[in-house]
């Protein structure tokens, strides 16, 4: 059947929107993107060039554009954490559907809120859990959704966030004041995680949930002794720090570039003149890893009991030398265990047969052959953010969506878990009950 593509406006031309969007350049026949919202000038003008679309489909706001009426089938919402509930009821309500980022709504009221709203306009809501989509748990869902190890009994997950990617997010950066960003560390870096835990586990729910966690490192007190405030200005340490500003952006100076270099992005090819003058001035990203204001914790570990007698932990630790997600799931029937930085799991199952590995179970190494540079964000999550803007496209024209495909109301038990989590934490561990 020939379709016409899915029209969509893009409502926050930052990063993420930008990503998922280019499914319009490499798929037009799927996706046509005829407009965006953003009140940066910079970001609009940019964006209607590289789509090819009319000033007229410009708008300052998400707010402006839903006081338009309905100008296509929907919106690709790619605003900050904070502000998804501002930009998406207006949005909803004037008729669009939509692909929202994670995490969707800051806390359970704004969160039960926006479901509301999803739920009165029949909306279709699709949030951005693009691990879902990787090769790696895909497989894994799709072995445990078959019954290869059985009815599980447990379920470990592990996220290392790297030294250089804490650093920069939670501690220079963007989710590094819980006042300013109204997010925690755990629900900007973790509600993946735990959306996996609750997709793993979907033949259950979580019941409750505790917590503990901290912030460890990145204090006053822990700063070298002579250390000054700006690394590139005035501190004597600026080679030695591991954390440095020269070491860690002017030495990789395309690594977390859409982070970093944001305040330059008016200039069309900044040179690394222009980037050392920005890490010699007042740029948060400039500071002395010791000297922001960080107050997100930087390691924390949930424990969730689930309806069914299972048990799941999470353990999220920031400042590792590479960044890893490690799962481990025990079954009634077997096991699987991997790592998503090699793309690579293993399948057990029990088999006492004399000639099984070692008389006690089979093994499978399954190999994804996803190379390590494909893998993170800057690899598009290992082929994840494409795959995730096609079955939108499925989720709007009404056809059969992936089993990776998250509504709005599949996401409720991944961000539910990670507030109760952080109650948790706040409470000193107290377990709290889950009501979905
Ligand atoms: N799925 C993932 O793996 C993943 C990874 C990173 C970030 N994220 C999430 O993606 C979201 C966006 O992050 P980003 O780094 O791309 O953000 P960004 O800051 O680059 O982009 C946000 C854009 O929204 C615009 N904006 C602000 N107010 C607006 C309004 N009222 N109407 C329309 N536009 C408005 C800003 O001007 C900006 O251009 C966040 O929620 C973040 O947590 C998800």
């Amino acid at each position: 059947m020939n379709q016409k593509p899915v029209t969509a406006i893009i409502v926050g031309a930052g990063h993420r929107a930008l990503v998922y969007s280019e499914l319009a350049k490499t798929n037009p026949e799927l996706l046509k993107i005829v407009g965006v919202a953003d009140p940066n000038p910079v970001r609009r003008k940019k964006t209607m060039e590289y789509f090819g679309f009319s000033e007229e489909m410009c708008f300052s706001s998400a707010e402006e554009l839903a006081g338009k009426g309905k100008l296509a089938d929907a919106v690709i919402n790619g605003t900050m954490d904070e502000q998804h509930i501002e930009t998406a009821v207006p949005l909803l309500e004037a008729g669009y559907d939509m692909l929202l980022e994670k995490p969707f709504a800051v806390n359970e009221k704004e969160m039960r809120f926006l479901v509301e709203v999803a739920k009165n306009n029949g909306s279709k809501v699709m949030i951005c859990h693009v691990l879902r989509y990787t090769p790696f748990y895909y497989s894994i869902k799709e072995r445990v959704a078959n019954g290869e190890i059985g009815d599980i009994i447990n379920i470990q997950t592990t996220e290392h966030v790297s030294y250089h990617h804490l650093s920069t997010s939670y501690v220079r950066g963007k989710w590094a004041n819980s006042k300013k960003c109204h997010t925690t560390m755990l629900l900007a870096k973790c509600c993946h995680d735990l959306d996996l835990m609750m997709w793993l586990m979907s033949e259950t729910k979580p019941v409750q949930i505790s917590s503990f966690g901290g912030k460890y490192q990145f204090k006053k007190e822990n700063a070298p002794e002579g250390a000054g405030t700006i690394c590139m200005k005035d501190c004597p340490l600026v080679e030695k720090c591991v954390y440095s500003t020269k070491r860690l952006y002017i030495d990789h100076p395309d690594r977390w570039s859409f982070y970093v270099w944001d305040a330059l992005e008016h200039l069309e090819n900044p040179t690394i003149e222009d980037k050392i003058d920005l890490m010699k001035s007042d740029n948060p990203y400039a500071r002395c890893i010791y000297k922001c204001d960080n107050d997100v914790v930087d390691h924390q570990s949930v424990l969730v009991n689930f309806e069914s007698g299972a048990t799941g932990t999470h353990n999220m630790v920031g400042g590792s030398a590479e960044p890893r997600r490690q799962i481990h799931i025990i079954g009634t029937k077997g096991e699987i265990f991997g790592n998503f930085e090699e793309s690579k799991f293993t399948v057990l199952k029990i088999d006492p047969s004399p000639e099984a590995h070692n008389g006690e179970c089979s093994v499978e190494v399954v190999d994804l052959k996803v190379s390590g540079d494909m893998v993170g964000a800057y690899g598009g999550h290992g082929g994840g953010d494409e795959r995730l803007a096609e079955d939108f496209v499925k989720f709007i024209r009404d056809e059969e969506p992936s089993l990776a495909c998250t509504s709005i109301f599949d996401s409720v038990p991944g961000h539910l878990s990670v507030y109760l989590a952080d109650k948790s934490r706040e409470e000193g561990g107290a377990p709290q009950e889950v009501l979905i």
